[in-house]
């Protein structure tokens, strides 16, 4: 059968385990010998035992887990070129060809880099009399398939990344918890919640807890920011509300581009309203514990559509990304999401939000 791995790579989220799950019994359904790679890319350049084959049931009792079981890495190795020589050498030495990448945007541009460069890793292996000529000619190319994980739900082309409705509900737990005892005291609490530069966690977190306000980047705060929030917060004391949520994204800027941050916020309230404040900040608890039924049925139909992908593809294919489209999971090619994505970014470091939010949406 053919040689098939998966891994993971950057920042680990919920629902991992069930996209790592469907890539293996898929694979092997379809008759593949299919490789776990621990560690990301790490793994696939130290090779060893981080590359070890996968059964039915190396894979039984993951899917209601969080994080990923076969481990994640940011990877300088892979970076140089002599990282990917001996990732290519640890791969061609195993007969895998195919590859599925769970990760963000940079770990799938990594993945395209390779690619782009395997015929010239190859040679250069057979040059070195590391690999033979009849290696050279079966293992000359390489497929890839990539799924985002990721709970910022940042990447350009997917209505949902992998983990983001986990995250979600993580988030909304804690702050229904920190409700009760904003109640009993009458107390404003200050909510700083994950996301990099992507304001989604944020804006979907004040909609579903009621919040007073949010800050995010893609919608910098006016300059009166800190007037407009104070009266807020008095209108709705005025009305008999007995506490406020404020949601601060941890990429919040105001229209200079500077920070707009937890403590700052909690300055401006206590100084111009005297009132009890304090700050949560949710971290990394964000990112932990177990996927949501969306989160577990999202990895594994990504999974299922990337092995098949795979084993469709022909040398001209281009690596794709499997993506949810009005919840379909579809392939599209892997370099035009990660371009604009990466677009989304650039208008964003230009203070064109406008831009930014208009590239980010799917049309
Ligand atoms: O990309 C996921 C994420 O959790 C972001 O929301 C956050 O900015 C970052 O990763 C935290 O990174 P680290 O786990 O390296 O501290």
């Amino acid at each position: 059968g053919k040689g098939l791995a998966v891994f993971t790579s950057g920042g680990d989220s919920q629902g991992m385990n069930a996209a790592v799950r469907s890539v293996v019994r898929m694979g092997i359904y379809l008759g593949c010998k299919v490789y776990f790679i621990r560690e990301g890319y790490q793994g696939m350049v130290d090779g060893g035992d981080n590359i070890e084959e996968a059964n039915w049931s190396s894979v039984s009792s993951i899917i209601h887990k969080g994080g990923t079981i076969i481990g994640s890495a940011r990877c300088m190795d892979f970076i140089k070129r002599e990282g990917r020589l001996s990732a290519a050498y640890n791969l061609v030495t195993r007969g895998i060809t195919n590859l599925v990448v769970i990760g963000g945007d940079g770990s799938l541009t990594g993945a395209n880099l390779f690619r782009q460069e395997w015929s010239s890793l190859l040679d250069e292996l057979l040059q070195n009399n590391r690999i033979t000529k009849d290696q050279r000619e079966k293992y000359k190319f390489l497929h890839i398939a990539g799924m985002v994980g990721s709970i910022d739900n940042d990447f350009c082309g997917t209505d949902m990344t992998i983990g983001t409705d986990s995250a979600l509900h993580r988030i909304i737990e804690a702050i229904d918890a920190i409700v009760s005892t904003a109640y009993s005291h009458q107390r404003t609490f200050i909510m700083e919640v994950m996301g990099r530069h992507c304001g989604f966690l944020a804006v979907f977190t004040a909609l579903s807890t009621d919040a007073t306000y949010n800050f995010i980047c893609e919608e910098p705060a006016p300059p009166n920011w800190d007037k407009k929030l104070c009266e807020k917060i008095k209108e709705e004391r005025k009305s008999g509300q007995r506490l406020n949520i404020i949601i601060v994204a941890e990429g919040a800027i105001d229209r200079e581009g500077k920070p707009i941050t937890a403590e700052l916020v909690k300055k401006v309230v206590v100084e111009n309203l005297q009132q009890d404040t304090r700050i949560t900040v949710l971290g990394h608890v964000q990112r932990g514990g177990s996927p949501s039924a969306f989160d577990r049925i999202l990895g594994c139909r990504m999974g299922a559509e990337a092995v098949m992908a795979l084993m469709e593809a022909t040398p001209e294919t281009e690596p794709c990304v499997v993506t949810l489209d009005g919840n379909q999971a579809v392939r599209l090619p892997l370099m035009e999401c990660v371009r604009r994505t990466k677009a989304v970014a650039q208008a964003m470091a230009d203070k064109n939000w406008d831009l930014a939010v208009q590239l980010r949406g799917r049309s």
